[in-house]
C-alpha cells in the first residue's frame, strides 16, 4: 500500500494525462475517468484503476482533479454526477474566466462540494517540474489539506480565497502570452521577407524580450501612483514610432492586423488628449470599453 494520498483524475486530454503519469510516479494510487474510455488505456496500464462513470470516479476519492476544456465540459461531466460531489474537493484545473470559475464553486457547493480553482501556467512537459507553478484559489484550509499532493504536480502558488483569483491570474498571464508571442511572429514574418530566418530574429528577439521587465516595473509604480506624466516618454513620439513600425510591415507586404490594432490603440490616445503624457496613458483608454 502506498503512503501517498490518493486522487482522482478526471479529463485525460495532454494535460490530464501527464498529471496522472506524475501522480503515478510519484506513488499515488490514483482513479481515472474520461469520456474517451480509450484515452485511460495506456495510464491504467501504468497503474491507474479506471472507474467505470464519473460518478464512481468521484466516489473514490475525497481529492479530485478536473483537466477538462473548460467549465462547459465540467458541467457535462459532473451535471449526471453530482450527486457524488458531496464531501469531495474539486481541484478544477479546467481554464475559463473568473466568473465562470466563481459561478462553478458555487455549484460545487451547492452540491456539497468544495471546489479549488487552478490554473495551470506551463505546457504539459511542465508537470512534475519543479520550475513550473500553479495558481490556486478557493478555500485556504483545502488547500493547505491537499498542498503536498498538488505539489507533486507543480509548485503549488495560493493567490487567495476568491475562486476567481486563480483564472484571474491565468488571464493576466495569457493576455501578455499571446500578444507576446504574435509580436515574435510579427518580427519573423518581416524578417523573412527581408531574408532573415528565425534563427537570425531570435538573439534580436531574445534580447528584446529580456528588457521587459525593467519597462514592467517602472511603469508600474507610475501607474498605481495615477502619474502618466510626459517626462520620461511622450504618447506623440510613441505615435510616430507605431507608425513606422506600420509602415515598415506595410512596405514588407505582410499582415498588418496587429501592428494597424497599435497604432489604432494609440490614435485614440491622441483623440482623447493624451499626446503630451506617456503612452501609459493608454492603460486609462483600455480600463473602458472602446468607444
Ligand atoms: N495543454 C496545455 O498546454 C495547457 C496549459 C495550461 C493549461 N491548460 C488547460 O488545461 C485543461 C486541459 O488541457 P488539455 O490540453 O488536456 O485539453 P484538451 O485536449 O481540450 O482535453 C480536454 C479533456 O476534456 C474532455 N472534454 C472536453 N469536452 C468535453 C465534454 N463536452 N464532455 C466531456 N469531456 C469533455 C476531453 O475528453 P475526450 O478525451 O473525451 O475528448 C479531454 O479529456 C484546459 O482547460 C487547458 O486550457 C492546458
Amino acid at each position: 500500500m502506498s503512503s501517498k494520498r490518493p486522487v482522482t483524475v478526471i479529463g485525460l486530454g495532454p494535460m490530464g494525462q501527464a498529471m496522472v503519469r506524475t501522480f503515478l510516479d510519484a506513488g499515488h494510487p490514483v482513479t481515472v475517468w474520461n469520456r474517451t474510455a480509450s484515452r485511460a488505456d495506456a495510464l491504467v496500464e501504468r497503474g491507474a484503476v479506471r472507474a467505470a462513470s464519473a460518478a464512481e470516479a468521484l466516489s473514490a476519492n475525497e481529492l479530485v482533479v478536473l483537466s477538462l476544456t473548460d467549465y462547459n465540459a465540467m458541467y457535462e461531466v459532473l451535471e449526471p454526477a453530482a450527486h457524488a460531489l458531496s464531501g469531495r474537493v474539486v481541484v478544477n484545473l479546467s481554464s475559463d474566466t473568473p466568473e465562470k470559475t466563481r459561478a462553478g464553486a458555487r455549484w460545487i457547493a451547492e452540491h456539497g462540494g468544495i471546489q479549488l480553482s487552478g490554473g495551470v501556467t506551463v505546457p504539459p512537459s511542465g508537470i512534475g517540474q519543479p520550475e513550473s507553478s500553479t495558481f490556486y484559489s478557493g478555500p485556504r484550509d483545502s488547500f493547505e489539506k491537499h498542498r503536498a499532493t498538488l505539489e507533486t504536480l507543480t509548485r503549488a502558488e495560493f493567490r487567495g480565497e476568491d475562486p476567481g483569483l486563480a483564472a484571474l491570474y491565468y488571464q493576466l498571464g495569457m493576455v501578455m502570452f499571446w500578444t507576446s508571442m504574435l509580436s515574435y511572429w510579427q518580427a519573423i514574418a518581416l524578417g523573412e521577407v527581408n531574408g532573415l530566418t528565425a534563427a537570425d530574429v531570435l538573439p534580436h528577439a531574445a534580447e528584446t524580450m529580456a528588457s521587459m521587465p525593467n519597462f514592467l516595473s517602472f511603469y508600474a509604480e507610475r501607474i498605481d501612483a495615477g502619474e502618466h506624466g510626459g517626462d520620461v516618454d511622450r504618447l506623440a513620439m510613441g505615435m510616430a514610432s507605431v507608425e513606422h513600425v506600420l509602415h515598415t510591415n506595410v512596405e514588407a507586404g505582410v499582415d498588418t492586423a496587429l501592428p494597424a490594432a497599435v497604432v489604432d490603440l494609440f490614435r485614440r490616445g491622441m483623440d482623447a488628449g493624451y499626446e503630451a503624457d506617456s503612452f501609459s496613458s493608454l492603460v486609462k483608454l483600455m480600463r473602458r470599453p472602446a468607444a
